[in-house]
């Protein structure tokens, strides 16, 4: 079964009750239960990390082509904005990464308007809710098939 591995970025655990009017009702768990269940049905594995630790986000997508990754789904959260060391990780190993956020991140502050994911990215979604997830792993498994 082809892995795909699922990064949450900081204060993502707190879903459900961070700023609801922003980023919704739904908790991570919830988020993370739809997703399992779509890689079910695809056939696909997913693995799943949520970290607030920017050095972790970057060990383990280091790790990914040793892990037989096939494709990164991320949401950097505020690390989008910031990290040089996640984009720098995504561009060494060279898999495939689809960058989704549940906020417009263009619609916000200005700050949120730079991404320094994107440019390595394969692609990103932004602005649907948790369907930028749903969007985003099946953008990814159509990705795999055709590989
Ligand atoms: C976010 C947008 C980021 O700007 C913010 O820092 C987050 C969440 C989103 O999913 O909309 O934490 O990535």
């Amino acid at each position: 079964m082809d892995k795909i591995l699922l990064i949450h970025g900081p204060n993502l655990n707190l879903l459900g009750q961070r700023e609801k009017g922003i980023y919704g009702e739904t908790t991570l768990e919830e988020i993370n239960e739809k997703l399992k269940s779509i890689a079910k049905d695809k056939n696909v594995e997913l693995l799943i990390l949520q970290s607030n630790h920017e050095g972790e986000i970057v060990d383990i997508i280091g790790q990914s082509k040793k892990n037989d990754i096939k494709a990164i789904l991320i949401n950097p959260a505020a690390y989008t904005h910031t990290s040089v060391a996640i984009r720098d990780a995504i561009a060494a190993v060279n898999i495939p990464a689809v960058e989704v956020h549940l906020s417009n991140i263009y619609s916000r502050e200005d700050f949120r308007h730079t991404s320094l994911i994107a440019p390595v990215a394969y692609g990103q979604i932004s602005g649907f809710g948790v369907e930028s997830y749903v969007l985003g792993l099946n953008a990814i498994i159509s990705l795999i098939e055709k590989q």
